[in-house]
């Protein structure tokens, strides 16, 4: 007996060690209320009915002061015979039960006119298509329903219109016994060739646990539900970092192209049902930026202004690695042949010259001929610590994207705003004095001050967010950005006019004439209203 007491001490001190506190709800609600404190360490909470685990999650479960609290759904479950096992101690774990959960707003810092969570943790946008059904942008996200940072990753779920007005929706695929969901895509199968039905929607993500396996499920409702299909995982592999799988149509072929990140390169696959995947090829050695892993690749054919060409472009996110530290999206321009992808060129070009522009994708699908993409507005250098508690992280406005020819002949990314949030900005001119710069200022009667400088005899425009407001979270936060302006040939580069879009906490910069974007995030201690230019 002690022998046996002796070997379960070896082999889990972990769970010997730490009590676990049984909580039921008190009375039959809507929500079961967990108390939060981000100082407090994350324990593991199991959901049992009826004797059987049907969920399980991680909180950081408040120990002295609750910062904030997350709601459960209970409202499915007779509250008898539920229960919640949890691997720690809370005095604050009492009853919490609530019909209504109250999420209105309580941050100053809340973006207006940005897409974000209603609360929790967000980062990468997922899955993202049009519907031409019904009109709508359909746009997943990883999220974290319990708790303002990383964990528990699902895809939260909105809707848009107009990529302007966003209504959220009940979460559309939660972690099950292959892992919990990373990031990963979706398209309309409009001819049934997976066989979950015409139209159905298939989305195709990662299953992570100790490793990273591609998954796919299906809606048969528009995108509402999803079901995981019974053959999962359909795409393995022996390496640690695979992950972020993208499908585009290969309209040659007829058939399905995938792309996802691979450690330090991508790997392209083809397959005429979405479940059965053959490996093409490679991309990435020797090719941009290595200063951290690939993430959350795309590929998407554009249009070359001015001109009756496209190229294809691969979008690879890194981090850490980017321009100016932690995360960021680099691009390639080049051909793919429906097999290999060839890029035109070796070193790396940045699509957006701020600090807060990451894990960059294209809506599938959209109409007109668009290429409509979204970042997730943050950086991994400092995104859990950012002074917002009740939500953490907003994504950028949508962009359009093209290319155009620089004055040396290179093929650069263009980006727009997306039309239908054009109006938005506000316009300046950036127009330095002989020999000069040109300043804008933008601040409050706080003090606090965004400092944007172009400076023509360098061909480059300056951020400057060290007096932003607050800074101190992390000391990667405070910076000034510098971006290079690619001109085209015959541009007068002896002033600048930009589309400046401020929100709460946001700041982003779009060139008039769609050669470039710059997002930065910015706390202010107030709204930053005052504009001065010098
Ligand atoms: C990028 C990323 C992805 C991964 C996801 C997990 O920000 O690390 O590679 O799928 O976030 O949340």
């Amino acid at each position: 007996m002690k022998k046996q007491l002796i070997l379960l001490f070896a082999l889990l001190p972990g769970m010997i060690m730490s009590a676990a506190t049984v909580i039921r709800p008190a009375k039959q609600a809507n929500y079961f209320l967990f108390p939060i404190q981000e100082s407090a360490p994350t324990v593991r909470v199991r959901v049992v009915y009826e004797n059987q685990e049907v969920d399980r999650f991680n909180i950081m479960l408040a120990l002295t002061d609750a910062d904030y609290t997350v709601p459960y759904d209970i409202s499915r479950y007779d509250v008898r015979h539920l229960q919640f096992v949890v691997d720690g101690e809370s005095k604050l774990l009492t009853d919490n039960t609530t019909d209504r959960f109250d999420d209105s707003n309580r941050e100053i810092w809340r973006p207006e006119f940005h897409h974000m969570p209603a609360y929790g943790w967000m980062n990468d946008p997922n899955g993202m298509y049009y519907d031409p059904a019904t009109g709508l942008w359909h746009l997943y996200f990883q999220l974290n329903p319990y708790g303002s940072k990383w964990e528990n990753m699902t895809w939260g779920h909105s809707t848009s219109k107009d990529l302007l007005h966003w209504e959220h929706h009940q979460n559309a695929i939660k972690p099950d016994g292959l892992g919990t969901i990373f990031s990963g895509s979706a398209v309309i199968d409009k001819d049934n060739t997976a066989g979950f039905g015409k139209n159905a929607v298939v989305a195709m993500y990662t299953s992570a646990s100790e490793n990273q396996t591609q998954s796919i499920a299906y809606s048969t409702d528009g995108g509402m539900t999803f079901t995981a299909y019974a053959g999962n995982p359909v795409l393995t592999a022996d390496i640690p970092d695979f992950r972020d799988p993208k499908i585009f149509r290969n309209e040659k072929t007829g058939e399905w192209n995938l792309v996802l990140a691979a450690g330090q390169e991508v790997r392209y696959y083809a397959s005429s049902n979405l479940k059965d995947w053959r490996y093409l090829s490679s991309f990435g050695k020797g090719y941009g930026a290595h200063g951290g892993v690939w993430e959350c690749p795309d590929m998407i054919e554009l249009p070359v202004r001015g001109t009756d060409k496209t190229k294809w472009v691969l979008l690879l996110n890194i981090n850490p690695g980017g321009p100016f530290g932690g995360s960021a999206t680099q691009y390639f321009v080049g051909d793919w042949d429906g097999k290999t992808f060839k890029s035109d060129h070796r070193t790396t070009r940045w699509m957006d010259y701020g600090k807060d522009h990451y894990a960059t994708v294209s809506f599938s699908g959209a109409p007109d001929g668009r290429h409509v993409v979204m970042a997730w507005m943050s950086n991994w250098q400092y995104a859990q610590s950012v002074p917002t508690t009740q939500y953490r992280s907003g994504n950028s406005l949508p962009r359009e994207i093209d290319l155009y020819e620089d004055a040396h002949g290179e093929l650069r990314m263009g980006v727009r705003p997306a039309r239908e949030v054009r109006q938005l900005g506000k316009r300046f001119v950036l127009k330095p004095k002989k020999g000069k710069t040109a300043n804008l200022e933008i601040s409050n009667t706080a003090g606090d001050v965004v400092v944007i400088t172009y400076d023509p005899q360098r061909q480059v425009l300056l951020f400057d967010r060290t007096a932003s407001g607050r800074v101190e979270f992390s000391e990667d936060f405070p910076c000034e950005v510098k971006m290079p302006v690619f001109a085209r040939k015959g541009d007068n580069m002896s002033q600048l006019t930009i589309d400046v879009f401020v929100d709460n906490s946001s700041i982003e910069i779009f060139d008039a004439d769609g050669r470039f974007a710059l997002t930065n995030l910015v706390f202010p201690n107030e709204p930053l209203t005052i504009y001065t230019q010098y």
